[in-house]
């Protein structure tokens, strides 16, 4: 599969997530350049480099925190348990033909049920940190107003098992479930969300005031906004790019208040926001598409929170930009607003999962073989570049941590023994020690996801995990990747294969 065209025939865009998932499916409808493998050779790629991985480990600094990640609709279930409201990701799961197998949140990986096993198997593993999100629904069941204490005590409680399991808690306030009636009210399209979110992110820091937690406020606003509010394939499928923007800008500005709120609390701990970020190549000839490109996939998101503006390349009818009006964007940015946004944050978190390719005329190009997420183009190296240009590029570059990584299984049902998983983290976690060794300043790593659960659109049909879910009886086994990272949390170092 190759050339993977951004555009649909009214020039409007859709999001990358949207568009890499359907891949070949679009050339069918006449809308995609042909699929070819042959193609690839005559591909543009990266500047090859002569880096290979040393023999001896590659260590990590002292006091590195090694953990794995969950969010909340992905693997809690039990979604009408204690008084929790409906989120925009029920609704959207219950529609048919919106989720490949039809699942919907509901059990999932039942983790609502059993934390404290799934703890306790993190301790066996020797993993020193968990990342998992807050429902909000949970919290604040219709979006405003009223706090529901169940909520609440379920995450404290889920908190005190790390704490004395010697965990370290990595908390996403807001992982895609946003309450229905917000969204029935406009969700991120609308200002109003800001002040909601900024609202509930208060009542958590305020209930987990005294933990000593890494704080994450909004996961991915790229994709929530891409994929939900310009694209239709995520909640809430809105299928409208100004919507999109102003989701990206209310997300960021949500991002902004809730920092404002949590150094108000005087919560202990640190707070950022997580990004997914991936380089991007051009063909040649293409190099001011693939900047234009790289503005609308990474520096709209970096730029406002590291340097307090929005690029002007990110927005615009030339190839690689979002096609969208940027007076009606610009009028959404309010006095004020960008201070909130660059407020200082004590880390920013990376995400990362592999890159993109574009060509002059703004067509995307596969340039690594995907995964079996077609979205997945993997190249470790990539991750290496992202973090030494993060560094480069932004003097107020707070402390980096690394919140996703992973892929998913080859098929459905899931691997025990995974090379593909194993070789992938090797590669990526050579890469992140290659930059640590050469400045930059990489505190946490979190392996995507703990468990295998609920991949959004794909359902339960695409695996992520380090531990293999039995969805029949729930039974947890770890992969060969878990036993193996297991060894590198031990030794804090990677060693070469
Ligand atoms: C990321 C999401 C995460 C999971 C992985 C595979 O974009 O943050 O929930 O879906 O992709």
């Amino acid at each position: 599969m190759d050339q993977l065209d951004r555009t649909v025939p009214e020039g409007r865009l859709v999001a990358r997530r949207t568009v890499l998932e359907m891949g070949c499916g679009l050339v069918g409808l006449g809308l995609l350049a042909a699929c070819a493998d042959d193609d690839r050779a005559t591909l543009p790629g990266p500047t090859p480099t002569t880096w290979t991985a040393p023999a001896e480990p590659l260590r990590f600094p002292e006091g590195f925190v090694w953990g794995s990640a969950t969010s909340a609709f992905q693997v809690e279930g039990s979604t009408t348990a204690d008084g929790r409201g409906v989120s925009i990701w029920d609704t959207f799961a219950a529609q048919p033909g919106r989720i490949d197998d039809g699942s919907t949140g509901d059990p999932a990986a039942d983790q609502y049920r059993r934390w404290e096993s799934d703890l306790d198997l993190m301790v066996d593993l020797g993993l020193q940190a968990y990342r998992f999100s807050v429902a909000w629904p949970r919290v604040v069941p219709a979006g405003s107003g009223e706090v529901n204490q169940k909520g609440i005590d379920h995450y404290r409680r889920l908190v005190d098992g790390l704490l004395d399991r010697g965990l370290h808690p990595a908390i996403t306030l807001y992982h895609w479930d946003l309450p229905q009636p917000l969204q029935d009210a406009g969700g991120w399209a609308v200002r109003d969300t800001v002040d909601r979110f900024a609202e509930y992110a208060a009542v958590m820091f305020e209930a987990l005031r005294d933990v000593d937690a890494t704080w994450l406020t909004i996961n991915e606003p790229k994709t929530t906004a891409m994929v939900g509010y310009a694209g239709t394939e995520h909640a809430p499928a809105i299928g409208d790019l100004d919507a999109g923007l102003a989701a990206v800008h209310h997300q960021l500005l949500a991002h902004g208040k809730a920092v404002e709120a949590f150094r108000a609390v005087g919560g202990q701990g640190s707070i950022g926001i997580a990004l997914n970020l991936m380089p991007v190549y051009g063909a040649p000839g293409a190099e001011a598409a693939a900047s234009r490109l790289d503005a609308a996939e990474n520096r709209l998101y970096l730029d406002p929170l590291l340097r307090g503006e929005y690029p002007d390349e990110a927005i615009g009818s030339a190839a690689g930009q979002l096609n969208a009006d940027r007076a009606a964007f610009d009028a959404l940015v309010l006095p004020g607003d960008l201070a909130a946004i660059s407020a200082p944050c004590d880390l920013l978190a990376v995400q990362y999962y592999g890159v993109a390719g574009i060509d002059k005329n703004g067509t995307w190009l596969e340039v690594f073989p995907p995964s079996p997420a077609s979205w997945q183009q993997v190249h470790a190296e990539g991750l290496y570049e992202m973090l030494v240009r993060l560094t480069d590029d932004y003097a107020d570059l707070p402390p980096l941590i690394i919140s996703e990584n992973g892929i998913p299984d080859p098929d459905a049902q899931g691997q025990i023994e995974d090379p593909q998983r194993e070789e992938f983290l090797r590669t990526h976690l050579q890469q992140a020690a290659r930059a640590v060794a050469e400045g930059v300043d990489l505190r946490q790593y979190y392996a995507w996801s703990f468990l295998d659960n609920f991949e959004w659109a794909r359902g339960m049909t695409q695996r992520w995990g380090i531990v293999h879910v039995d969805y029949e009886t729930q039974r947890r086994t770890p992969k060969a990747s878990a036993q193996w990272y297991s060894g590198v949390v031990k030794a804090n170092a990677v060693a070469p294969v």
